[in-house]
């Protein structure tokens, strides 16, 4: 059974490591993430944009998915479906198909109006016991047609957010979605630092887990971060496996066309680095 992600972050925050939201496209992505988590007996948060529950049919037909995979292949660690950066709209939308968590993504907006959004779906997750993340100060890069530009969050901003009572925040502090660029100043954990003293015991959220270094994600889980997305590592891998498969004619030899067959790398690329983050961000048997 989906559960809120209130829990397992409140556990990581006080554990000092972090839980990793793997972001799901299709069936292979969700079978290989679920598995690894019971294999490694770690929690874990499936991540659904908007563009990739379009991809996928629907909410619905993610929240089916998923439910058929838990029940099918005995999953038996904590699993939230969560909506990632949601507008206010589909927020409401995967509520109602039975997501078990929910981003509301309002940094766009004044932080007035963030501020008022996030309040009523605060009341609304509360009621139906989702857990809700929201986000101050945009994240960097490309996601979703959505370009962010990397600013840092104002900790008096974080704290307004923080104190409507919602589970988990997102704040920006440099980090950025998809690759990093040769330039990349590193994350601020002056900023984090000064985040976490002004929301205490709220689990923050690390946006952009793809390509920033070991030692700045232990630092980060050291200073709050309880929650990091993994995204475009998790496809890069899958690219590599598939990419050297082709190349090697197995798709030509015998059945290799079979697309049991065909996607049987990538599953394994993911299943590996899903396993590796969880190594890295100490989520490994704390289910
Ligand atoms: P990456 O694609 O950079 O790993 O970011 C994922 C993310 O933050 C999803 O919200």
């Amino acid at each position: 059974m989906l559960v809120s992600a209130k829990e397992m972050l409140e556990k990581a925050k006080a554990g000092h490591y972090a839980v990793g939201q793997f972001n799901i496209n299709n069936l292979e992505w969700t079978k290989a993430i679920l598995l690894t988590a019971q294999e490694n007996n770690s929690p874990v948060i499936l991540g659904v944009s908007e563009g990739a529950g379009k991809y996928m049919t629907g909410y619905k037909t993610v929240v089916g998915m998923v439910n058929g995979m838990l029940e099918e292949l005995n999953i038996t660690v904590p699993v939230a479906l969560h909506l990632d950066h949601g507008s206010y709209d589909a927020c409401y939308k995967c509520i109602e198909a039975g997501f078990s968590s929910v981003m509301f993504d309002g940094s766009h907006y004044p932080i007035e109006e963030n501020v008022a959004k996030t309040k009523e779906l605060v009341a609304v997750c509360k009621e139906k016991g989702l857990s809700l993340e929201a986000e101050v100060g945009s994240i960097g890069g490309e996601e979703d047609g959505v370009i962010g530009m990397g600013e840092c969050a104002d900790p008096d901003e974080c704290k307004s957010i923080a104190d409507l009572g919602v589970t988990m925040l997102a704040a920006g502090i440099g980090n950025i979605h998809g690759k990093y660029p040769e330039n990349w100043a590193g994350l601020s954990f002056e900023t984090l630092d000064a985040i976490q003293q002004k929301t205490g015991d709220m689990p923050l959220v690390l946006h952009g887990g793809t390509g920033i270094p070991d030692d700045m994600i232990k630092k980060a889980i050291s200073l709050g971060v309880a929650k990091i997305n993994v995204n475009t590592e998790c496809q890069l891998v899958f690219a590599e496996a598939t990419r050297k498969y082709i190349e090697e004619g197995k798709d030509l030899a015998g059945k290799g066309f079979d697309p049991r067959k065909l996607l049987a790398p990538g599953f394994e690329a993911i299943k590996a680095k899903v396993k590796e983050k969880m190594e890295i961000f100490g989520s490994i048997d704390k289910a």
